[in-house]
């Protein structure tokens, strides 16, 4: 009974009560050699969502509705704390005194250090070195990636039609950035903008939020991809939204072959291309005035695509989440970081 019970919890994951979720486990962590096949094939790891980055919910079976990702039994429940194979960790809700992480731990238990910040944002918390198995960050080189990729194209079906423009170049940006008047991103939009009309959106407004989030980046030419801070691999949505909105990012941030690492070199702009912000200015009002030439930055929709990130605010996690879950589905083996810090922040 109880294995019927089970497997109609896999079927239906919106009945799967605790009490089944305890007997898989005896089942599974123990000796396998007396258990049915059907519960063999179906066990999956149970990955443990410890904080709720910034409090964003989602409904936890997004990860198959929206990816068909279905490689792990993704929960927020801590009283599953030590039947987890898998505790998510978001960094910046760790507390200092790292009351709030989890207490009981197996040795088959694996810790995911979710971090979304650059390193320039993330505070260093003392003793979280050689806590960590598996690392979640905008790295390359990290165990799990966070950033949407640009993947190639299956099929030729769909052909690539320009939004209406009605803007020629724009930016989204924090209102408390832009009043620090200082970094890298605010000294060089100061110039460029003597020479060229930037529309600006406060990123706060209602304006932006949500669907309009995307439709008002689609409407423009050109848009100020300025990262917050500048590191290798961090390319955030603030270039990805863009490109996948049909509209031409201009990026600031590591240098150009690092973008090249994740986007095709023809499908975005770098300020490093031009000797100054003046130059870049002069390059997108010629642009702006031969179509043929802007139309050659969306060649490569013909071969490649970029799935539009959600513009949901709750769901701004959920693709991360999700890739979490692939990996402890898929990919069983020891790992640990030594120490976490000298590879992120060093
Ligand atoms: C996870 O990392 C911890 C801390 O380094 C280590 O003790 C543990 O054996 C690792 N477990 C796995 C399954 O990799």
């Amino acid at each position: 009974r109880c294995f019927q019970q089970f497997l109609l919890g896999m079927q239906n994951p919106h009945t799967f009560s605790k009490e089944i979720l305890h007997f898989y486990f005896e089942a599974s962590s123990g000796d396998m050699s007396g258990v049915s096949p059907e519960v063999k094939q179906t066990s999956k790891p149970v990955l443990l969502l410890w904080f709720w980055p910034e409090n964003k919910r989602f409904h936890l079976q997004s990860c198959k509705k929206f990816f068909h990702i279905d490689d792990c039994i993704l929960t927020d429940d801590k009283t599953l704390e030590s039947k987890a194979q898998g505790v998510l960790v978001f960094h910046r809700a760790i507390s200092e005194d790292l009351s709030n992480l989890p207490t009981s731990r197996t040795r088959f238990q694996r810790w995911i250090w979710f971090n979304t910040d650059s390193p320039t944002n993330t505070q260093r918390i003392p003793g979280l070195q050689g806590l960590f198995n598996l690392t979640m960050t905008h790295r390359k080189d990290a165990d799990i990636q966070i950033r949407w990729h640009v993947t190639a194209r299956k099929s030729m079906d769909k052909e690539f039609v320009l939004p209406t423009k009605e803007r020629l170049l724009c930016w989204i940006v924090d209102d408390k950035r832009m009043n620090k008047k200082s970094g890298d991103s605010y000294t060089y939009f100061v110039t460029l903008s003597k020479h060229i009309k930037v529309d600006i959106y406060d990123r706060t407004s209602d304006d932006v939020k949500g669907k309009k989030y995307f439709s008002v980046i689609s409407g423009c030419k050109f848009y100020l991809s300025f990262e917050n801070s500048i590191h290798r691999d961090y390319i955030t949505e603030t270039f990805t939204g863009p490109l996948a909105a049909g509209t031409v990012p201009i990026a600031l941030g590591p240098p150009r072959r690092n973008y090249e690492n994740f986007a095709p070199g023809s499908s975005f702009i770098h300020v490093n291309d031009f000797s100054d912000a003046e130059a870049l200015a002069q390059f997108l009002l010629r642009l702006d005035k031969d179509n043929e030439a802007y139309m050659r930055y969306f060649d490569w929709w013909k071969f490649y695509n970029l799935r539009q990130q959600f513009s949901e605010e709750k769901h701004e996690f959920v693709h991360a989440i999700c890739q979490a879950c692939r990996y402890l589905g898929l990919r069983k083996e020891y790992r640990y970081v030594p120490d976490l810090y000298k590879w992120f922040l060093e």
